[in-house]
């Protein structure tokens, strides 16, 4: 155990429910070490600053009301990376000295980072460079980060889709409508596919597989020969459209991002069946919620074993969720294993089980 070390903590990507409990989590075990802890601001983008942006954080900071809040307390960015920075001019620059010495600023020499597989490959960089001590804490409500069972923010963001269909169920059944929700999940469906088994879905499409409008009308009508008024359909925001491409939306920064499959699919099943139909694009309130139960637990477990690891003089590793318990692997390793849904899994063959419409059946069947 070493006295009077300083470690930096920073929220990297996009955020999502369950940030400020592994802050919360890794400053009383740092405390535990006799350890200082800084809270890096906006991610890497407070190292970039001058002063540097951070804040101290102590056990009387991190109060059991960072359980229940969302977002995180320290702000984070998916944006800039220091190796490329976009500067003003239209250039690239390479600004990683300008981190290495916000941190030699700090005093700080290991560093927390809590992030998705992007952010991780940076830090991991960043490291390397500077000579610095990292932990990874791995959060997405993607959950497509294929080495551990459970990402932080992949569970609320569940309960909030579910919670979505909870909703969408009793007026799709006064209305006699078809209700299509779109979720977020990036290139995987895990979202979807959790969501739709728990709200109870007719129809789930996942950008994993091809589907078509025939197999949509047909589970719609075998709904409605059952005798009821209404279906609910899932899709993930990356689900493929007919032709094998994917819809995005321009924004006003000039990116695209995956947006619009959920009205393309409505205005196909409107069509091929008559049924009146409704979307639901269900967007950010998947990630900035307060966080549930599971999502609280894993990022405690997960803060207190990444301070555990850097007492252990451990570095450049990765927390991770597996049988039950929380282990640590090399960040390489972890960043290159890309999960997304095992079309054979437990969850599809319950799916399949339970009659839901995957879009698994041959095209045009
Ligand atoms: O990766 C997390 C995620 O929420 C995706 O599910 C979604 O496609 C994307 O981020 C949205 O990003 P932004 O916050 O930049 O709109």
């Amino acid at each position: 155990m070493s006295a009077n070390k300083r470690i930096g903590i920073l929220t990297s990507g996009g955020d999502c429910a369950g940030l400020n409990a592994v802050i919360r989590a890794a400053v009383h075990r740092a405390a535990h070490y006799g350890w200082e802890v800084v809270g890096i601001e906006d991610g890497t983008q407070g190292l970039l600053s001058r002063p540097v942006r951070y804040i101290t954080l102590d056990t009387n900071r991190v109060d059991c009301a960072m359980m229940r809040q969302g977002g995180t307390i320290l702000g984070t960015t998916n944006k800039g990376d220091p190796f490329a920075y976009p500067m003003a001019d239209g250039s690239r620059k390479d600004r990683s000295m300008e981190i290495i010495g916000g941190l030699r600023e700090l005093g700080v020499d290991s560093l927390i980072g809590i992030g998705g597989d992007g952010s991780m490959a940076i830090l991991r960089k960043l490291a390397d460079v500077g000579g610095l001590k990292l932990i990874g804490i791995p959060k997405t409500i993607d959950n497509d980060l294929g080495i551990t069972e459970m990402s932080v923010g992949f569970d609320t963001a569940v309960a909030v889709a579910t919670e979505a269909l909870d909703r969408l169920q009793p007026t799709a059944a006064s209305h006699d409508r078809v209700m299509v929700l779109e979720v977020m999940g990036r290139d995987a469906g895990h979202i979807a596919l959790s969501a739709g088994i728990a709200g109870g879905a007719d129809v789930i499409l996942l950008p994993e597989l091809p589907w078509s409008v025939a197999g949509i009308a047909d589970k719609i009508r075998r709904v409605q020969a059952d005798g009821r008024n209404f279906a609910l359909v899932v899709v993930s925001e990356a689900a493929k459209t007919m032709e094998g491409g994917t819809a995005k939306q321009e924004f006003a920064d000039g990116q695209k991002r995956y947006g619009g499959i959920g009205n393309y699919v409505g205005h196909l099943i409107a069509e091929a069946t008559g049924a009146e139909t409704r979307v639901t694009v269900l967007g950010h309130v998947q990630r900035g919620c307060p966080p549930g139960h599971n999502d609280r637990v894993v990022a405690s477990a997960f803060g207190v074993a990444a301070v555990d690891l850097l007492a252990a003089g451990k570095s450049d590793r990765l927390v991770a969720w597996s049988n039950r318990r929380v282990i640590d692997i090399p960040i390489a390793d972890a960043i290159a294993t890309y999960a997304a849904v095992d079309l054979d899994g437990t969850l599809m063959r319950t799916a399949r089980g339970l009659g839901i419409y995957l879009g698994d059946e041959p095209r045009g069947g």
